[in-house]
């Protein structure tokens, strides 16, 4: 029996998707558990490159299935379009189920996302805009709408009248924004229904069913732990839980039925959006890093802030995720650098913390103490599939890293293709 969690350690985009690929080869199931098309994962196979936002990293192995749980919020007209893109190659994909408790994304959601952040001004957060906040606002308030009630015509045009009154008056009384048709949404709504239909069922059943009959399941974050909503750097996050106790509610797996929890990290910290980065690089070496591991939003197109590897987040994130192991990602990328640093500890006026602010501004106030590697800017390790044959210095920053977090790394990654993953 397994149960394996991947989740991302950073502010997101460090190579969940990758591993989740590699690792359903030999997995039975794949379920994404939290966020909505907010996620952008990257596969990168045979040369060809997929960009995923809701349907899970497995889905190109055939004979698995994918599963997306209750607590992914789900829009589902990009869903559509993306099984449509997908559709091409049909004999080589995985099964696909979609929770029937999953919460969806209405176009008031997207709306409220938008004129929000056009509100705040310079203040915004910084969001995709997908409508991922308000999705899971309505969910706590409790006037949201479930794939079960979509898949009811009646129900769901009877919520759709019922709410759209509320969000229309905000949307026009407090934003100044246009009043959505309600006709025109349900009309849609119910198209897209119907192309969903086939995949909308109980999840929860079939998820414990596989796990007690030993099969392995592997559950494939989207965000990461600096994004959580109550551990990260609010409020700069998204709105759901990334770490791995969102499985439990998310997916409706006890505690005790995780078997492994796998943190994913690039050798380096990137950040879309905005929010404190206490190791973010204004600089020429922030530009480098950014060009050279192609640091740009798989969902959003925008350049990603970039800066060096943060080892106290990462011993925050182990703690808080409950970390078996660790999956490092571009260990490539940073050897290409003059020099590579990371930094083992904060200075808060002028002390050593051993913890990560809560306080915003405390946190913007902290300092990196950093420690200097050699990089191994003349060799080429984009190929390397065993630890033995990386350059010495490159085994030494690895080492460094493992000791100082505390949880040994399991896998690091040379580039962004199936087969560029060295497993330790
Ligand atoms: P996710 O959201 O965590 O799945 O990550 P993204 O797909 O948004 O971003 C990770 C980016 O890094 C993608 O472009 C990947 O193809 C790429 N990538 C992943 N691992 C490596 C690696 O080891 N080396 C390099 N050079 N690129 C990688
Ligand atoms: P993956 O799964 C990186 C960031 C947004 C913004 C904040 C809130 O690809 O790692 P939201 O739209 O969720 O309300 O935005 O969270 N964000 C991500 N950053 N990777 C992601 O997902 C992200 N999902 C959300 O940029 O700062
Ligand atoms: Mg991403």
């Amino acid at each position: 029996m397994a149960a394996v969690v991947v989740v991302g350690t950073q502010w997101g985009d460090e190579g969940k998707g990758k591993y989740i690929d590699i690792l359903s080869a030999d997995a039975d199931y794949v379920v994404r558990f939290s966020g909505g098309n907010n996620a952008g994962h990257t596969i990168v196979h045979d040369g060809v490159k997929y960009a995923l936002h809701l349907v899970p990293s497995g889905i190109l192995r055939k004979g698995k299935t994918c599963i997306i749980a209750n607590g992914v919020v789900i829009d589902p007209a990009v869903l559509i379009s993306e099984l449509n893109n997908l559709s091409k190659y049909d004999n080589e994909l995985a099964e696909l189920i979609i929770s029937d408790r999953a919460h969806v994304i209405m176009p008031w959601h997207i709306e409220l996302d938008s004129l929000q952040e056009s509100y705040r001004g310079n203040a915004g957060l910084g969001t995709t805009r997908r409508g991922i906040g308000p999705a899971y606002a309505d969910k706590a308030e409790r006037s949201g709408i479930r794939m079960c009630d979509l898949m009811d015509p009646d129900l769901f045009r009877e919520m759709v009248h019922s709410t759209i009154k509320v969000k229309n008056a905000i949307i026009e009384k407090v934003y100044g924004g246009k009043p959505l048709d309600a006709e025109k949404i349900i009309d849609d709504y119910l198209g897209y229904a119907e192309k969903l239909r086939p995949y909308v069922r109980d999840v929860n059943s079939i998820i414990h069913r596989a796990i007690e009959n030993g099969k392995t399941v592997l559950f494939e974050g989207a965000q990461a732990t600096f994004l959580d909503l109550d551990f990260g750097t609010y409020p700069y996050v998204t709105s759901s839980n990334p770490i791995a106790g969102g499985v439990c509610t998310g997916a409706g797996v006890g505690p005790k039925m995780i078997t492994e929890i796998l943190g994913v990290f690039k050798a380096y910290t990137s950040r879309v959006g905005s929010g404190p980065f206490v190791t973010e690089l204004n600089n020429e070496v922030g530009n480098q890093i950014r060009e050279l591991g192609h640091e740009y939003g798989t969902t959003t197109g925008r350049p990603r802030r970039c800066g060096w590897l943060d080892v106290v987040m990462l011993k925050y994130a182990a703690r808080l995720n409950s970390l078996t192991g660790l999956c490092l990602n571009h260990l490539d990328t940073v050897g290409k650098l003059d020099s590579i640093k990371i930094c083992m500890a904060y200075k808060l006026d002028g002390k050593i913390i051993d913890y990560y602010p809560s306080n915003l501004k405390e946190l913007a106030r902290c300092e990196p103490v950093y420690e200097e590697f050699e990089s191994w800017k003349d060799i080429d390790i984009s190929k390397v599939n065993r630890y033995e044959m990386l350059p010495p210095a490159a085994k030494k920053y690895l080492k460094r890293i493992e000791e100082s977090i505390g949880v040994p790394i399991k896998y690091v990654g040379v580039g962004p293709g199936r087969e560029q993953v060295i497993t330790m």
